[in-house]
This record gives structure tokens, sequence and C-alpha cells, in this order.
């Protein structure tokens, strides 16, 4: 069975592999800060091109900001390719070559791309003198384990993983030491960090939220797991995205749990949610039994992830204070339609949706055995 950390990046049916090339390479020597108009800012993502990345570039440049992305060039971005012309692409590798950041300012810097302490610790050194703020795309995964509820961001994090530690824990503290790298550079009063959970919408590369609007779509018998009132989290990249260029406008420090809903929902009211964007009649079937359910090899479908006590409060995560800075959601049904719209454009391959219909360990090709074992149980 694939860890959770395993079926973050892959979903259920395993995730398409998305076609990589290389990026044109860019010449115009723009300098962001000669550009920025007044209340403009200059932003240097380090990243910028996967699935957060391509929702930060548009909401910066439809803000009036200029945007300089860091990246290796080799990840196309695959929505809002017309944006990218107006962006400064500078090349590099965070392993190492971080030449083409040498000597240059910005207003704010996103690490976006950040996948170890280390990049964190090099970008944030070389930048501290000359960039005002530091925000750091963080995750709720510094709370793994996840023990109890309603975990806000004073919680205590692990720090340490020894060799042994599973890759939930790892990922966990692998975040927990960037955050410090950042602040260890930047200081309190000039770093941002955010914490999201679950990051779903438009242009997503994993097919875990996509899973739930191509199910109901097709109607009929629908495998629900876990209880009704199971609670579940995630964050539509577009509100995600607003609100970080909105932190960094208003200069709003400190650090930030980024979850919705902002209140609490169960796994049925999601389905509900969802399946309002769908127009086949549904019959959801909820199973319940969290044994039943690990003995046919569903242990979590995002957002519902079960509750065993190291992950209990996964979906218990703490948003007052992320709505106190403005964080807003929009419905899940119009998350859903939008995702819907998306898989169904040209920007998502027709192998990929094929796979996550027909992948024989997916659970869309394994739902109705399932459901047929679960009504023989009686
Ligand atoms: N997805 C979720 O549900 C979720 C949840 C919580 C937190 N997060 C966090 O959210 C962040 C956003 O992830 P994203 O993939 O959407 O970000 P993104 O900025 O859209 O894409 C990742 C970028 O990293 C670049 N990159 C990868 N390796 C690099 C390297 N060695 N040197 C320089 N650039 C490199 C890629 O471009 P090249 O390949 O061209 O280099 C790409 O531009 C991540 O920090 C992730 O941990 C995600």
């Amino acid at each position: 069975m694939s860890t959770r950390r395993q079926f973050l990046s892959t979903g259920l049916a395993a995730a398409p592999v998305l076609a990589l090339g290389a990026l044109p390479t860019r010449t115009r020597a723009v300098s962001p800060q000669a550009q920025a108009r007044d209340g403009a800012r200059s932003i240097l993502i380090l990243g910028g091109t996967g699935f957060l990345g391509p929702h930060l570039v548009k909401n910066a440049l439809d803000r009036g900001h200029t945007v300089s992305v860091f990246n290796r060039g080799r990840t196309v971005p695959a929505l809002f390719p017309e944006y990218f012309d107006r962006v400064e692409h500078l090349e590099g590798d965070r392993n190492g070559d971080l030449a083409s950041l040498v000597g240059r300012s910005w207003d704010a810097v996103i690490d976006n791309s950040g996948q170890q302490a280390a990049w964190t610790r090099d970008s944030a050194q070389l930048l501290k003198d000359r960039v005002d703020l530091y925000v750091y795309t963080s995750s709720t995964g510094v709370y793994y384990p996840y023990y109890g509820s309603n975990l806000t961001e004073d919680t205590p994090l692990v720090l340490e993983a020894g060799p042994d530690a599973n890759e939930d824990l790892a990922y966990g503290v692998m975040k927990a030491q960037s955050e410090l790298e950042a602040r260890r550079a930047f200081g309190d009063d000039r770093t941002i960090v955010v914490r999201p959970t679950y990051i779903i919408g438009p242009g997503d590369r994993s097919n875990r939220f996509p899973y739930w609007p191509a199910r109901l779509e097709r109607g009929g018998e629908v495998l629900v797991p876990g209880r009704p009132d199971d609670p579940v989290q995630w964050i539509d990249a577009r509100d995600l995205t607003e609100w970080m260029i909105r932190l960094v406008e208003n200069r709003t420090v400190g650090t930030f749990n980024a979850v919705a809903p902002t209140w609490e929902m169960g796994m049925r009211a999601f389905v509900h949610g969802v399946h309002a964007a769908t127009t086949a009649p549904c019959t959801f079937v909820q199973v319940d039994d969290n044994d039943f359910l690990l003995e046919h090899g569903v242990p979590y479908v995002v957002p519902w992830i079960m509750p065993t006590p190291d992950n209990y409060g996964s979906a218990r995560v703490n948003f007052d204070r992320a709505v106190a800075a403005g964080l807003r959601m929009r419905p899940l049904a119009v998350t859903a339609l939008d995702t819907i719209a998306w898989w169904h454009s040209d920007s998502v391959p027709e192998a990929r949706r094929q796979r996550l219909v027909e992948a024989p360990d997916g659970l869309m090709a394994r739902e109705a055995g399932i459901l047929a074992a679960w009504r023989a149980r009686g």
C-alpha cells in the first residue's frame, strides 16, 4: 500500500507524468523594480511554473505587480501561458546554482519550490539584504503526526526526523526546518509563512481532488469513505494565491494556516458540495467501517483521511488567524465546476483522464467490487 505522502503527489490512481519540456529561454532584460508602478510590488517567485505558481503569477500580474520566476526551465506551465510572456524568467537550480539571483533586488520573494531546508537557507541568506519580505509556502504537513484537534499555528512542531522516519514525518520536518531558515535570515518582521492543506482547483497536478468531480459526473452508486461527519479540509489554489498576494501588499507578516472551508464540513456535505456542480444522479453509499476500508485498500480518498491517531487532526486545522488576515473561500461547487471545465479542456491530456477512470489500482475501477463486498457483508 502506498504511503499517504505518495498519494499526495500521485492520487489513488497513479497521476500522469505531465509533459515536460524546456521553456523557451526568455531574453527580455526587464528590471521588475524599474517597472513597478505606485503601490505595485516587484515579486520574485522561486518556482512558479507548476500548480500554485501559475495562479500566483496571474494574481500578481492582474493586481499590477511585476513578476520574476526562478526555476530550471524544465516545467512548462499548463495554465495561463499568455501571462508568462510578461514574466522575467531567471534560470538556475536551487541545488547550488543561484547565480541569476545575485545582485538583484525585489520587494518580496515567494519561496514556492522549497523541497529542502538547505534550499531555503541558501536563497534566504542570499536575498536577505536585497529583498524586503520572504514568503515561504509551507504546509499543514508540519503538524504531522496530527494528534488532537484544533491545530493552531502555535502547535509545537516536530523538528527532527531520524533516518527511519516515514515520508509524512520527513516532509513535515523539512517544511518546519525551512520555515526556521526563512525566519533566521529575514526575522519575524519580514517573514510570511503560509501553511496550506491540500491545494485544489484547475491546474492540479495530482488526481486527488479531480477524482471527485470526475467520479460524480459519471453518476450511479458512489462509495463515500468514513463517517458522514468526518471532517475534511482543502484550499482552492485561487483563494490561496489571491490571499498570498494580499498578504504581501499589506505586509501582513506572521504564520498562517491556509485551510478551507472556513467552517467545519463533514464528508457527506463535501460530496454534496461537489455534486452540486454535476448533473448525473448519484446514490451515495457511506462505507463507515475503517477496518473494511483498510481491508479493501482505501486508507484515504483525499480530502478524507482515515482518522487514525497520527492523522486524526489532519482536517482539524484551525483557520481563525487566516480568516482574520483576510483569507476568503469560494464555494466548493464553484471549485468543482471550474475543475471539471479544466479537466475536460486541452490542458489535460486525454490519457490522464482515461487513467483516472481505468487504472486497475485506482478507486474508480475498484469501486463496484468494493461496494458489492460491502453489501454482501450485510
Ligand atoms: N499541492 C499541494 O496540495 C500542497 C499542499 C501543501 C503545500 N504545498 C506546497 O506548495 C508549494 C507549491 O508547489 P507547486 O509545485 O505548485 O509550485 P510551483 O512553483 O508552481 O512549481 C514548482 C516549481 O519548482 C521548480 N523547481 C523544481 N525543482 C527545482 C530546482 N531544483 N531548482 C529550481 N527550481 C526548481 C519547477 O520548475 P523547473 O522544473 O523548471 O525547475 C517549478 O517551477 C510547494 O512548496 C509544496 O510543498 C503543496
